[in-house]
């Protein structure tokens, strides 16, 4: 219970039912005034948190630990922080609060640990699946501006796991190096297409505190079935965004919470023969058309 024989806030003494106010007011006139507002809206929700929690020292301490075996779990290719905001659903809210779009504009969604800089360029139509695992699909659409306009020459760079769930990047000498990474180009109607695979559920590194947290919440680790892509032309606003499949069956329990409705592609089963033949894929095949809308920059695009 608080103290509530004298709860007025009186200089610099410490009160319980005060304390957000002994504590902002040290803050000092020459703070930043963006850091001073930050802090202090910290400092008030941090303290009704507790107050309402209302934890024992044993469990103050189990949360200091957590956070410092978080801090031990990062290096320079492993940002556990990040993947704690990713679960706590804070690296979406960051990111929709940054990229509110125009109707119609394609969404922003997390941008997650395994992009790469400097994946190949190829020409489009061409096979992005380098270990020959996985069910065909090619992926098919244009990059229009929101009134439906062509977008030539938009960079389009797709990354994904392989059929076993892993990038590249996680087995290093086991798939061949940019195995399902590629760059395109939109043509002079603002179509892009190419082959890859099905992509497939899989777990965000889960092996350490924020794993075992996900587990003593009883929440699984899995992302929905995705492809990340970034979409970029001169004068729009940057997409940072993924497809999703239909079918997968975490596509509404996504760990990381990156899953929007209107991502959700349909990817189609396939049999055409002349359709295989003009595509260069095997037949039967999986068909995912996807448009990217892209708004323009205005002076309130973030990022
Ligand atoms: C990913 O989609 O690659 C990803 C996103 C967030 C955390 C881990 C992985
Ligand atoms: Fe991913």
């Amino acid at each position: 219970m608080a103290n509530t024989q004298d709860s007025a806030f009186d200089g610099g003494y410490f009160d319980e039912e005060m304390s957000v106010e002994v504590v902002n007011s040290r803050i000092g006139s020459a703070a930043d005034p963006r850091l001073k507002e930050v802090v202090s809206i910290l400092t008030k929700h941090l303290h009704a948190a507790v107050k309402e929690i209302e934890p024992t020292h044993e469990e103050w301490f189990a949360a200091i630990r957590f956070l410092t075996e978080t801090g031990h779990m990062c290096t320079d290719w492993r940002q556990e922080y990040i993947l704690l905001s990713d679960v706590l659903g804070v690296t979406m809210l960051v990111d929709s609060i940054n990229h509110r779009r125009p109707s119609g504009a394609t969404p922003n969604t997390i941008l997650g640990p395994f992009y790469v800089e400097g994946a190949p360029h190829y020409p489009n139509g061409a096979n992005i699946c380098l270990d020959q695992k996985g069910e065909p699909t090619l992926v098919r659409g244009r990059v229009m501006d929101v009134d439906g306009n062509p977008v030539e020459g938009a960079t389009i760079d797709v990354w994904q796991t392989n059929d076993d769930g892993f990038y590249d990047v996680q087995q290093k000498g086991e798939q061949p190096e940019y195995n399902l990474r590629g760059v395109f180009k939109s043509d002079a109607d603002g179509r892009y297409w190419f082959q890859t695979v099905k992509p497939r559920f899989y777990p965000i590194p889960d092996d350490g505190p924020v794993g075992k947290l996900l587990g003593d919440l009883a929440r699984h680790p899995n992302r929905a079935a995705h492809m990340h892509f970034i979409v970029t032309s001169e004068g729009y606003d940057e997409i940072i965004t993924h497809i999703f499949t239909p079918d997968c069956p975490y596509l509404k329990e996504d760990t990381v919470f990156g899953v929007k409705k209107d991502l959700v592609a349909n990817f189609q089963h396939i049999d055409d023969p002349k359709m295989a033949e003009d595509y260069g894929m095997p037949n039967p095949f999986l068909l995912a058309d996807w448009d990217f809308v892209l708004a323009r920059k205005t002076p309130a695009s973030n990022g």
